[in-house]
């Protein structure tokens, strides 16, 4: 399932780490957010090597609708509400300070990504709902206005807009910034030192150290595994659907997403959280929207993004934890991933160079609130259900009822296994159980995937990991 970014651009290849080589900074993760943090590093001339254990932006920046906006949903009001204003003003003027950056960059470089200018829509059935987000908005320093009609065919009763937003190609910015950088492809990182990234033929010896690679695979210190969750969302790209001119996303549960890339009109949505399925297919549904609203139009490609949530909706952007002075990370971006990247990779900069930022305590690591307390204790349940359902569920199948194309957890003599019956007939069979902290796995026939519902790490049917914060594969059977 490759998304439309993939499917429209041509990687480069880029060498493999061999030997030791110095630098100011090893940044771990070429996608968005290693690639911009690398690039304003060098501009404050600090030299930064960046590690990718596959190909740049093969993570998830390639899989994202890659707006680029501080309208996070409709947020406004409830940051004010539960989080001050102080702070909400602060998220909201960051994620703007972001939408500028790009504009910047993108202008003063040159780059050929098919940006382009957009204003950003929350639309709602709720007017009341629109008419407090966008005085909430206002209040915070974005000259929001609501507007009834809007061009997407939801029902609703108008939408909030947030002016001179934009949208690009997600790889074919990131591959123009990784030319003027140094950038190791195939290069994983197998262990972190205080000051050195090491890779299997290779090290980074550096003063600092950025943790840019969508989950923080290091789980003491830091323990981010309890502080966030992730949720898997889907996107149809539409072929021959009429052209919108806005991004839009809707409000609420069950949210949609819309944006126009070229010819390709992108409809997402149908999240949930990772390793928990949905009764229906996600694409399917998409699909069936899609095809009622526009019915000339076709899905040209389909896909899906998987995203990690902290448990106070704030990216966690900062110091690692308290006794790594000389560690970073980004993480947590809650599906505003374009935004978040930037205001990382201007925080980092300045923190890892000794400025001020008057945001970075808003999105420090280190910070705890009573209000994130039930959704923590709530991943916790979560994480213990995995637990105990490895031990005390008992599987319904054997492998011999599996139809083609099947997958589900099936009662052999050895015990438990995750079987799939391929489409050719061949059964695959995987120990399923997650190697991060021993979850038992959920099958996920949308992706025949492996899913685990703790923390969200993912394996393929043979047990190839494809998302951490696992670090290995699942053994096949
Ligand atoms: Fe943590 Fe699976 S991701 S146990």
């Amino acid at each position: 399932m490759k998304s439309i970014w993939t499917k429209t651009y041509e990687r480069k290849s880029r060498p493999t780490l061999e030997g030791t080589v110095e630098a100011d900074v090893a940044v771990i993760g070429a996608g968005i957010t290693g690639i911009l943090t690398a690039w304003q590093l060098e501009e404050a001339g600090v030299h930064a090597v960046v590690l990718e254990a596959d190909q740049i932006g093969s993570g998830q920046t390639g899989n994202t609708t890659a707006k680029i906006t501080s309208q996070h949903g409709m947020f406004c009001h409830t940051f004010l509400e539960k989080k001050g204003e102080a702070v909400a003003r602060g998220y909201v003027q960051a994620n703007q300070a972001a939408v500028e950056e790009y504009r910047r960059l993108i202008r003063q470089e040159g780059i050929d990504c098919d940006f382009m200018e957009t204003d950003a829509y929350v639309y709602s059935r709720d007017q009341e709902k629109l008419k407090r987000e966008t005085e909430a908005a206002i209040r915070l320093g974005i000259p929001a206005s609501m507007v009834k009609n809007i061009e997407i065919p939801v029902s609703c009763a108008g939408a909030v807009r947030f002016p001179s937003q934009g949208q690009f190609h997600p790889l074919k910015f990131i591959g123009a910034l990784a030319d003027r950088l140094t950038v190791y492809e195939h290069s994983p990182v197998k262990e972190v030192r205080e000051h050195a990234a090491v890779t299997p033929h290779g090290q980074v010896r550096a003063d600092s150290i950025v943790f840019a690679a969508h989950f923080p695979f290091i789980n003491f210190p830091g323990m981010y595994f309890t502080r966030m969750h992730q949720e898997r969302s889907y996107v149809v790209a539409l072929e021959d659907a009429p052209a919108l001119q806005g991004v839009y996303i809707g409000d609420g549960e069950d949210t949609l997403s819309f944006r126009q890339y070229e010819s390709y009109l992108l409809l997402g949505g149908r999240s949930h959280r990772t390793g928990n399925r949905r009764e229906d297919s996600c694409f399917t549904a998409l699909k069936k929207m899609g095809s009622a609203w526009y019915p000339k139009s076709h899905a040209a490609a389909c896909w899906a993004a998987q995203d990690c949530i902290t448990a106070d909706e704030i990216p966690f952007i900062g110091n690692y934890a308290a006794g790594r002075p000389h560690w970073f990370v980004a993480t947590g971006f809650r599906k505003w991933g374009m935004s978040s990247a930037m205001v990382s990779s201007m925080l980092l900069r300045d923190q890892i160079c000794g400025r001020e930022n008057p945001w970075s305590r808003i999105f420090t690591p280190s910070r705890f609130s009573a209000q994130e307390l039930p959704q923590i204790l709530r991943d916790g349940g979560i994480a213990v259900k995995g637990l105990s359902r490895r031990l005390f569920q008992i599987p319904a199948e054997t492998a011999d009822a599996l139809l083609l194309g099947q997958g589900a957890l099936v009662e052999t003599e050895e015990g438990k296994a995750g079987a799939y019956r391929t489409r050719e007939g061949d059964l695959c069979q995987v120990h399923p159980v997650c190697p991060h902290l021993g979850c038992e796995l959920a099958w996920n026939p949308e992706e025949c995937t492996w899913d685990c519902p703790c923390h969200g790490s993912r394996f393929d049917f043979k047990g190839n990991l494809l998302d951490g914060p696992a670090q290995e594969g699942i053994q096949h059977e």
